[in-house]
């Protein structure tokens, strides 16, 4: 007879994105008619930017010569990727990462959620509430809580409310945990992190011999130039800190797959007997017997976006998204909602009239407004009542969707 691992029978309903594309696809099914605008999950809708383009085909032209033909590469990554992210996202901005501690893979949602097989079943998680549903997912699957309270949360999970009371930013938490998951930009809630903000928490684990799992998949929608990009500019984050970042959102590679994480060779945790070990050679381990490295051409491609065109096309097709981030949010505001994020990130966060749930408003805005987002519950308890608008969308879109929400807020309260 085959077990199953019955920790996946502990997870609530589906996952996320999946339940909302099913159930948009279910209006569409009856609806045919119908324009559906889709600002639920955050995938990109511009296209590859001309110089990822070219060193794309560049590199499919390589494959198909027998002299500059490639099979397996580094599972690491190429060396001219690793060293392009070190030096354009760490070194320029005065921040020392080795490029031999930074690990090419295909996105941050595996990384994120793959990291958790290197760390004993005993670690206590720290999960901000709402947030990106991958981190409470896999620490579930990974069996380190127990089951779902009826209130929405897991036993053994430390959760850290986000509200609007605390601006979405949580507070040190009262239960000591040993791995810390937190993203800033966020995930829903497009709030940021100050330098103070972070050291406190940088603090905080060095104190308690945690590690913070830093999810910086949206650090180039920062339009704030105080605001860190990477958790590494706090002092004595190296030693405490995985940084994860990805080239989905920041150059359009949701359906090519790029991302990267870092792992200081500084970043230590503990054996039962006490022994330190370099956490980074255990992700080695692991990368090398699990993954073969994401294909050539697609790391030549992510390469391009540090060419000094690539960086003026990817920072071109940002700043369309962080405009839509910015008419959505006065839109939005104008017509009668509590509105956060969307400056320094591409989502927007929005509290529903009259404490509407947020699956029912989710229901209402699709059958009356033909317009598709995600519910704020979907990212934790915590998230209830409130909904996020994905600013991935194409600009006539972003305006007629607007002007749909607008006319009919006064009956979706
Ligand atoms: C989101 O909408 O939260 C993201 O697209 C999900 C992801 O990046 O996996």
């Amino acid at each position: 007879m085959a077990f199953i691992n019955e920790n996946y029978l502990k997870l609530q309903a589906g996952y996320l994105f999946p339940e909302i594309g099913r159930r948009v696809n279910e209006f569409i099914a009856a609806n045919p008619d119908k324009k559906v605008i889709k600002m639920g999950i955050g995938d990109v809708t511009q296209p590859l930017v001309p110089s990822v383009v070219k060193a794309f085909h560049e590199g499919v032209e390589e494959m198909a010569k027998g002299n500059t033909f490639k099979g397996y590469g580094p599972e690491q990554g190429y060396g001219f990727l690793r060293d392009a992210i070190a030096k354009n996202s760490y070194h320029d901005r005065g921040v020392d990462i080795s490029a031999d501690d930074i690990f090419i893979s295909d996105g941050s949602k595996c990384d994120t959620g793959n990291i958790q097989e290197i760390f004993g079943h005993e670690n206590k998680i720290a999960i901000c509430d709402p947030v990106y549903p991958v981190y409470a997912d896999t620490t579930v699957m990974a069996g380190k809580t127990g089951v779902c309270q009826p209130n929405g949360y897991y036993d053994g999970i430390i959760y850290m409310p986000c509200t609007a009371e605390n601006h979405f930013i949580p507070e040190l938490p009262t239960k000591t945990p040993d791995l810390i998951f937190l993203c800033f930009p966020n995930n829903p809630t497009g709030t940021v992190a100050t330098k103070e903000e972070l050291k406190k928490w940088v603090d905080y684990a060095i104190k308690n011999n945690a590690i913070i799992l830093y999810d910086a998949a949206y650090e180039a929608f920062i339009t704030d130039e105080n605001i860190p990009h990477s958790i590494y500019e706090i002092e004595g984050a190296k030693t405490v800190a995985i940084e994860f970042r990805s080239f989905s959102k920041t150059a359009g590679f949701t359906g090519t797959r790029c991302a990267f994480t870092v792992i200081p060779k500084e970043l230590m945790a503990f054996d039962k007997a006490g022994n330190a070990h370099e956490v980074k050679k255990l992700w080695n381990r692991r990368h090398t017997t699990k993954f073969n490295g994401v294909s050539y051409p697609v790391q030549k491609a992510a390469a391009a976006i540090f060419s000094e065109e690539g960086k003026k096309e990817v920072q071109a097709v940002i700043d369309y998204y962080m405009e839509n981030a910015k008419i959505m949010k006065a839109s939005l505001a104008a017509a009668g909602y509590e509105v956060f994020g969307g400056v320094n990130a591409p989502y927007i966060w929005v509290k529903t009239k009259n404490g509407l749930k947020s699956w029912k408003f989710f229901d209402k805005l699709l059958n009356e407004a033909n317009v598709v987002g995600t519910p704020g519950s979907g990212f934790g308890p915590a998230g209830e009542g409130y909904f996020r608008f994905s600013a991935f969308a194409d600009r006539e879109n972003v305006l007629e969707a607007m002007e749909r929400i607008k006319s009919l807020s006064p009956t979706l309260s």
